[in-house]
């Protein structure tokens, strides 16, 4: 059966108005929030009979998005310039990812996503992306079908997992020596002609986890705005890992909330004890900046985040859905420690 949902988009002979697929302008950015907001809050008020305050605790995911990725960056709008509907897509190197996608209510079931996912498929194939995906809800029908008309295929759970930050003081990790030993630095720390070479060192670990994977965007983006920051995690001169994290303001941060965007340990580091020092100053960089809590997503196919997270404590709080099109669909390797959110 076909969602219901009233049809007031259609003109007074029952049409769908003609849409326009472009590319978003500055111009567009607030309405372009607005959309999304407005069919993401209709959609939970559906699904869970009232309304939440914020449609996303506080998260923003435009203005920083378009930023990034402004190619990636569509809307549908009507002859009369009404913007209807947007969709967001990023590449990480070799990897597209969708979301949020949004049509607003009035609009929806007339074509108008589909239109959407069209445009962002033609950018990823332009871009030669090999692997794409999306993150959507298990337990709606219509988005696993319009997925599925593109080629994604239903995966794995994400959990959106996370801790309620204690108020006793922590011990705070050592700063970096070059002497063998863990110690973290965040990125915006370090000189600009540093920054170069940590790049090159990330790109490095994100390969081995997926070949021509590389988040170095995410990392530009909050160091260029300040939307949060990037965690080294180092031993001696060695890069373990680095995280990717957001702070409440205009990020991807809810209210309240330090936010894992991006977290990786290199495949040579595979330590139990790594993961929980890298959770540990996270909670400390929290702690500090006075937040509540940290969140992290975490793909199940990564089971030894996901048991890790369990074991420090985390807690999950909503699952989504995993959906891929593309080469090496199920490249997540169950032992490496990886966080990612595709949302
Ligand atoms: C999800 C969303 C973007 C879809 O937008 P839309 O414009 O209504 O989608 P379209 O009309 O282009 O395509 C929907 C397709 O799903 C199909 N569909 C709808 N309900 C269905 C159901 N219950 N079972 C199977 N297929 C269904 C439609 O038939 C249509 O395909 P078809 O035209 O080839 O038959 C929109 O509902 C929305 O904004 N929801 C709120 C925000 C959201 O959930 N975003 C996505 C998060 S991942």
């Amino acid at each position: 059966m076909r969602a219901t949902v009233d049809r007031a988009g259609l003109d007074s002979e029952s049409r769908t108005p003609h849409i326009k697929i472009r590319r978003v302008r500055k111009g567009d950015l607030s309405k372009v929030r607005d959309v999304i907001e407005q069919s993401f809050g209709d959609y939970f008020e559906r699904q869970l009979g009232t309304r939440p305050r914020q449609v996303f605790g506080g998260a923003q995911y435009v203005h920083h998005r378009w930023l990034m990725e402004p190619w990636g960056c569509f809307v549908a709008e009507d002859n009369d310039g009404k913007i209807l509907g947007a969709a967001i897509a990023v590449i990480w190197g070799t990897v597209g990812l969708v979301g949020p996608l949004a049509v607003l209510t009035n609009y929806q079931n007339q074509d108008v996503a589909k239109q959407l996912l069209r445009a962002t498929q033609e950018f990823f194939d332009e871009n030669k992306v090999s692997l794409s995906g999306v993150v959507t809800y298990a337990t709606s029908p219509k988005h696993l079908a319009l997925y599925h008309k593109f080629g994604y295929k239903p995966k794995g759970l994400v959990a959106i997992m996370s801790r309620i930050l204690d108020r006793s003081p922590a011990t705070p990790l050592p700063p970096r020596s070059t002497k063998p030993g863990l110690a973290v630095r965040r990125f915006s720390t370090l000189e600009e002609s540093k920054k170069k070479a940590m790049m090159l060192k990330f790109r490095k670990i994100t390969n081995a986890i997926y070949r021509g994977l590389d988040v170095a965007k995410e990392i530009e983006i909050v160091d260029g705005l300040a939307l949060g920051d990037t965690l080294l995690l180092e031993n001696g001169r060695d890069l373990v890992g680095f995280a990717v994290y957001h702070t409440p303001g205009v990020s991807e941060a809810p209210t309240g909330a330090l936010y894992v965007k991006y977290l990786a340990i290199g495949r040579a580091h595979r330590k139990p004890e790594y993961p929980d020092h890298f959770l540990r100053a996270l909670e400390q960089i929290g702690k500090e900046g006075g937040l509540l809590r940290i969140m992290v997503p975490v793909y199940c196919g990564y089971f030894a985040a996901y048991h890790a997270l369990i074991e420090r404590g985390y807690k999950v709080d909503f699952t989504m859905l995993r959906m891929k099109r593309g080469k090496q669909e199920d490249y997540e390797n169950p032992a490496d420690f990886v966080l990612d959110d595709w949302r």
